[in-house]
C-alpha cells in the first residue's frame, strides 16, 4: 500500500469486505478506479475485451496487493454480461459496488457518422451501463450496494463531433437519476454519475484532443492543469464510502472549472478600467 501513502487521505480499510465489479476496468481512468477501490481493501474485478490487457492489470493489482482477477467480456452482449456478472458473485460471493465504466469515442462529424458508428457508442455506453445494472441488481438489492456511472461533461451544453457520445452520456445521467430514485426508495441503492474533465494520459484524451493541441488545453482549465486519473479513483472511493452515504442521483463533476470557462476580456484590462476610488470609499 506504500504507493498510496503520500496522497490517499482515506484510511486503508474503508472499503475492506466490499467487492466491486468494474466494467472496462483494465485500462485507463477505469483502472484507476479499480486500483484505487483496491488499495482502500476492496476486492475488485475488472472486466475488459483483451485478454492481454486484463492480464497486465491483474499483475500490477497484484504486485500492489490488491484482491483481484479479471472475465474477458463485452457489454454489447447480454449473454457476456450475465457471465461476468455471474463470475464475480461465484468467486467473490456478493457485488456492493458496481462501476460503468466501459465506454468507446471517436471525433467524427455527425454528417459523417455511420449508423453503425452511432449504434456502436450508444451500445457499449448507454445500453451497456443500464443491462449491467440490470443484471448486477439482484446483488446490489442484497447489499444496499451503490452503482458509479461514468459519464462525461460533453453533453453539459454541447460538443463539437460528439453527437454520439453525447448522447450516450446524457442517456447515462438519465438512467443515474431514474435508478437512483426507483432503487433508492425501493431497496437502499445509491447511484450517481461521474464526468471527469480532460483527464491527461487516456485513450480519450488521445482520440478527443490530437497531439500538440493538449498543453494549451490548461489555459481554459480555470484550475490551470488537466485532470489525473486518479482524481477520479480518489473521487469514486469517496463516493462509494460512507461519508457520501446520502448522495445519490446526480453527477459529480471533476474538471478543475473546465464548464466553466467562457471567452472574457483579459484580467489586466478589467483591472485597469475598474473604478476604484468608488470601491475604496464604501469600504
Ligand atoms: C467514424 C467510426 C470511427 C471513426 C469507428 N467508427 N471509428 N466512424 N470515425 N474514427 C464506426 C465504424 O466505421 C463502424 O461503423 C462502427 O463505428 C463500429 O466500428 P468498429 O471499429 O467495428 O467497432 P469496434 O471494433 O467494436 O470498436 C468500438 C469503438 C472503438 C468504439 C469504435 O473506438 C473502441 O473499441 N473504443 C474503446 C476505447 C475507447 O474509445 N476509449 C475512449 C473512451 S473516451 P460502419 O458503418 O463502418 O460499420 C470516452 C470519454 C468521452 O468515452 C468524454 C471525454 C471528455
Amino acid at each position: 500500500h506504500k504507493e498510496k501513502m503520500p496522497s490517499s487521505i482515506f484510511k486503508d480499510n474503508i472499503l475492506k469486505g466490499k467487492v466491486a465489479l468494474i466494467t472496462g476496468g483494465g485500462t485507463g481512468i477505469n483502472f484507476a478506479i479499480t486500483r484505487q477501490l483496491g488499495l482502500h481493501g476492496c476486492k475488485v474485478v475488472i472486466i475488459g475485451r483483451r485478454k492481454h490487457k486484463l492480464d497486465e492489470a491483474v499483475q500490477k493489482l497484484t504486485a500492489d496487493g490488491v484482491d483481484s482477477f479479471a472475465i474477458p467480456g463485452d457489454v454489447r452482449n447480454i449473454e457476456s454480461i450475465k457471465a461476468f456478472v455471474n463470475g464475480t458473485v461465484d468467486h467473490f460471493g456478493q457485488i456492493d459496488i458496481l462501476v460503468n465504466g466501459a465506454a468507446g469515442n471517436f471525433l467524427c462529424c455527425a454528417e459523417d457518422l455511420t449508423p453503425s458508428g452511432f449504434k456502436t457508442v450508444i451500445d457499449i455506453d448507454l445500453n451497456g451501463t443500464f443491462l449491467t445494472s440490470l443484471t448486477c441488481f439482484p446483488h446490489l438489492k442484497k447489499s444496499k450496494g451503490v452503482i458509479i456511472n461514468l459519464s462525461a461533461t460533453l453533453h453539459m451544453g454541447a460538443t463539437d463531433f460528439q453527437v454520439h457520445a453525447s448522447a450516450a452520456k446524457a442517456g447515462i445521467d438519465a438512467i443515474t437519476r431514474n435508478l437512483a430514485l426507483e432503487w433508492g426508495a425501493a431497496y437502499g441503492i445509491r447511484c450517481l454519475s461521474i464526468a471527469p474533465g480532460p483527464i491527461g494520459g487516456t485513450v480519450g484524451m488521445q482520440k478527443l484532443a490530437p497531439k500538440g493541441t493538449q498543453n494549451a488545453l490548461a489555459n481554459f482549465i480555470p484550475l490551470r492543469r488537466m485532470g489525473t486519473v486518479d482524481d477520479i479513483g480518489y473521487t469514486v472511493v469517496f463516493l462509494v464510502s460512507e461519508a457520501a452515504s446520502y448522495i445519490t442521483g446526480t453527477s459529480i463533476v471533476v474538471d478543475g472549472g473546465h464548464i466553466l470557462m467562457r471567452p472574457a476580456p483579459p484580467r489586466s484590462y478589467v483591472k485597469a478600467v475598474t473604478k476604484k476610488h468608488k470601491l475604496k470609499a464604501k469600504l
